[in-house]
């Protein structure tokens, strides 16, 4: 395999100090999302937030690249200019979600996997012609004392796995995206725990089906208490997440998109921070955000023409803290500054 556009592509996003705006809710995600706002989600209505976000002035300082549903990959801006097109003549990359959602693992009760393999090769040959160069699948591993089941861990290291080798075969930069859930009131030190297994089976399944590990990039969760649990300080997220990395991601691996996962925006910003102040690692530490990118800007639209500009400010101001985040200069007090 050539990979030499694949590090192109790489490159592209991994470029300081930006990250990734993940815009790839599916229906049913967008609909809740839009049902926050009392807003029917429709194709008009999904068109059109799309348009808000990606129209955004000044996105691309802070945005590197970013996520896609695939209905979006399909439509147009406002002024009739496709919307891969209009990201590549802003210079951000555009990418696709590819994975197709994920369903009760059989014989594993309380645990789930992503599907998604079965022709994937031809969905991604149509998204290249749309103008996608890099795609995202996530699998999602629920947390108790139990579970993730082992199973579990193998089935969805596998998927990814798979998935990841079909994109670098079909010239896409695949984002590799185990989430380990918030959801429960664990510790942060059980959240510690299965995330290390669940990144130790990533890596192995990866190096199984022979995926060029600079050609990739990873997407993880944060280590964070459950959301029933204590709130940890940055600090403490911070130590836990980069220990856990540090032993299980080779150095050859780019770059590190944290997922927000259902943590404030200012939580998320304040974590990635802290991060970026422990000092140099062999990859970059950044951000690929929906919801803590999206929700102040999605509160402030609410659906509605007028609030477009207000919201692409919120938009905006949110990935800017997080270029800073990604550099270790965030300060809360920067929050309030003039001009968001
Ligand atoms: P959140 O940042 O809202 O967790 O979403 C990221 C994502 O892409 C989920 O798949």
């Amino acid at each position: 395999m050539d990979t030499t556009q694949l590090q192109r592509t790489v490159a592209a996003m991994v470029q300081a100090p930006k990250g990734l705006l993940a815009a790839d809710e599916s229906n049913p995600t967008i609909a809740r999302r839009f049902a926050s706002i009392g807003l029917d989600s429709n194709e008009q209505n999904r068109r059109a937030w799309r348009d808000v976000l990606l129209t955004a002035p000044a996105l691309a300082d802070s945005v590197s690249g970013v996520i896609l549903y695939e209905e979006t990959l399909g439509q147009q801006a406002d002024d009739g200019t496709p919307f891969p097109k209009l990201l590549e003549q802003r210079g951000i990359v555009p990418g696709v979600k590819v994975d197709k959602g994920k369903v009760p693992l059989a014989n594993a009760p309380g645990d789930e996997v992503t599907e998604g393999l079965d022709g994937l090769a031809g969905r991604l040959q149509r998204y290249r012609e749309q103008g996608a160069r890099f795609a995202k699948w996530r699998a999602v591993y629920n947390v108790s004392p139990t579970l993730p089941s082992r199973l579990a861990v193998k089935e969805n290291a596998h998927a990814l796995a798979r998935y990841a080798a079909i994109c670098q075969n079909e010239g896409f930069v695949p984002i590799v995206e185990p989430e380990v859930l918030i959801d429960g009131d664990h510790t942060i030190e059980r959240c510690r725990e299965v995330t290390e297994q669940v990144l130790r089976a990533v890596f192995h399944a990866l190096d199984r089906q022979r995926v060029v590990l600079e050609a990739m990039l990873l997407k993880p969760s944060m280590v964070l208490p459950g959301k029933g649990g204590e709130r940890a300080t940055p600090e403490a997220v911070a130590q836990h997440t980069v220990a856990v990395l540090r032993r299980t991601v080779p150095a050859a691996v780019p770059g590190v998109f944290f997922l927000s996962g259902g943590q404030s925006p200012e939580e998320a910003t304040a974590n990635l921070a802290a991060m970026n102040r422990l000092g140099p690692q062999p990859w970059v530490l950044s951000f690929s955000y929906a919801r803590a990118l999206q929700e102040p800007a999605l509160a402030a639209w609410r659906g509605d023409a007028a609030n477009a500009v207000a919201a692409q400010q919120a938009l905006v101001h949110r990935a800017r803290m997080n270029a800073r985040a990604r550099e270790g200069r965030y300060q809360p007090a920067m929050e309030n500054e003039a001009g968001r």
